[in-house]
């Protein structure tokens, strides 16, 4: 950026000034147009003086108002401390084994056969990829469902639901989010203009001895209704949930869809994680409950679906009347999502819709797998004192922290600073263990509240599990008297 501008300043140089700037740090200099040493000419000092205020007059904001409170993410603080140290990094949600044959041969597929697929596909998704979702999707929600008005392919599960905020939620609107939450839907509320309302699931109090399950927590109906007001535009709904892991029940599933349609509310539900689900749990979509469909966006994502999160795929399905606003989100921001990933998944959903309801149906499999990683983690966290909540769905696990906030207290860190925060950066520093403390999936009055559990990842390869048993397995000799 280059400019000029003239002002008079707040001194006795009256002389019209140029002032050049440029975007460069320590470019911007003034330019006096009397010459030097004649009575017009000002000195050194004053000409600093002047520079100043001209700097502070011309001092723009930068960012943006709508960032404001918004620049802190967990993942980028824990990501990077995972990366300094040698650890097991159990924090984030990846995969850390290879996808499945078939996607690999999916995605080289794509890349090797059809050069069509190196150039632009149609806005609102890759033919061949709205079309399988329309009809694998449409079984599950009771819909016949229209590729072009009814689904819209994203930049991952995250564009899905950015764009949903964006299109839907406005200035002064109300957005109900349920605690714990995936981290991004209170700044996409606040990035909208709106406001977002909290409530959260509480754990109901657990026979002693027994481990609480993610089923236990659950949302106290008086509190969610009054949650509800004129300005609700919307409620996000997060099935199976991150972080919990819990599978919200059909009777739970219920309660908030009657709310949404006695308050003309919109659900957006990310059902990311719907095919990881255990111990028989069902997944139900709120859109395929009585009169659900006309006011849900279901939100869904490839990398979760085929264990392939760097390809960023993701979808959002929904009557025409909400999707027709998303699309215009989508057609003055992203465009289009790059065609090979969509050509990719489209073929491992067309592979799938072929298996589905077998046994070696990868919807089957993956489960049944994770489920085992599952019941390792378990075990093994207990073995030093953790008492994991069981989820029934997702590939995390919360783990309650209490019995170390009493014999531990003062951890190393800020006074105002979550327990749960202060011992996550301990237990990397001191046991090579990587967490996500759960106070960052909860708005800042209720943190503190739930400061005692952390969050542990189990979609991870067999060795990572074991190098987390041998990290373990030196704590409990530490503990051992
Ligand atoms: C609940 C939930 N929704 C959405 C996403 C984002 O999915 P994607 O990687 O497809 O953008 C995640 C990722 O961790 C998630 O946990």
């Amino acid at each position: 950026m280059q400019g000029e501008a003239s002002r008079s300043l707040p001194c006795s140089l009256e002389a019209p000034l140029s002032v050049f700037w440029s975007s460069g740090p320590g470019r911007l200099w003034l330019e006096s147009n009397y010459p030097p040493g004649s009575p017009g000419c000002c000195t050194t000092a004053t000409l600093t003086f002047c520079l100043l205020c001209l700097q502070l007059a011309m001092a723009k904001r930068l960012p943006a108002r709508r960032l404001d409170g918004i620049d802190h993410n967990p993942w980028v603080e824990f990501g990077k401390l995972a990366s300094e140290a040698d650890v097991v990094n159990l924090g984030q949600g990846f995969p850390d084994f290879p996808p499945p044959d078939f996607a690999v041969e999916a995605f080289q597929h794509a890349v090797s056969r059809d050069f069509m697929l190196n150039q632009y596909t149609k806005a609102f998704g890759y033919p061949p990829l709205t079309k399988i979702l329309a009809s694998f999707f449409g079984k599950f929600l009771g819909q016949v469902i229209d590729p072009l008005k009814n689904v819209l392919v994203t930049v991952g599960a995250y564009g899905a639901l950015f764009t949903a905020f964006q299109a839907l939620v406005d200035v002064g609107d109300e957005v109900i989010i349920i605690e714990p939450f995936f981290d991004c839907y209170e700044p996409m509320t606040l990035m909208a203009g709106g406001r977002p309302v909290f409530v959260s699931l509480k754990p109901c109090p657990t026979q002693d001895g027994e481990l609480d399950s993610s089923s236990n927590w659950q949302l106290d109906p008086t509190e969610l209704a009054s949650k509800f007001t004129s300005r609700t535009k919307a409620l996000i709904l997060n099935t199976p949930n991150n972080p919990l892991g819990k599978v919200f029940s059909r009777a739970e599933l219920e309660l908030v869809a009657s709310l949404c349609q006695q308050h003309d509310v919109v659900c957006i539900t990310d059902e990311v994680y719907q095919w990881l689900v255990y111990d028989g749990y069902q997944h139900i979509s709120i859109a395929s409950l009585p009169g659900m469909w006309e006011r849900t966006l279901t939100v869904g994502s490839a990398g979760k679906t085929f264990s392939v999160t760097g390809w960023k795929v993701g979808w959002v399905l929904g009557p025409d009347s909400l999707l027709k606003h998303l699309r215009t989100v989508h057609q003055n921001s992203v465009y289009h999502c790059p065609t090979q990933g969509q050509a990719a998944v489209a073929q491992c959903f067309e592979q799938e819709q072929m298996l589905f309801g077998q046994p070696s149906s990868y919807f089957a499999q993956l489960p049944q797998a994770i489920q085992h990683n599952r019941d390792h983690m378990i075990r093994s966290l207990q073995s030093v004192g953790l008492r994991p909540v069981i989820p029934q769905g997702s590939y995390f696990l919360i783990t309650d922290i209490s019995d170390f906030k009493s014999k531990m207290p003062d951890l190393p860190g800020a006074a105002d600073e979550p327990y749960d925060r202060r011992f996550v950066k301990w237990m990397i520093k001191n046991k090579g263990l990587v967490a996500i403390p759960v106070s960052v999936f909860y708005s800042v009055p209720h943190r503190k509240l739930f400061d005692h559990y952390i969050r542990f990842c189990f979609m991870k390869d067999e060795s990572t599990l074991q190098a987390m048993d041998q990290k373990l397995q030196m704590w409990k000799d530490e503990l051992r008297p």
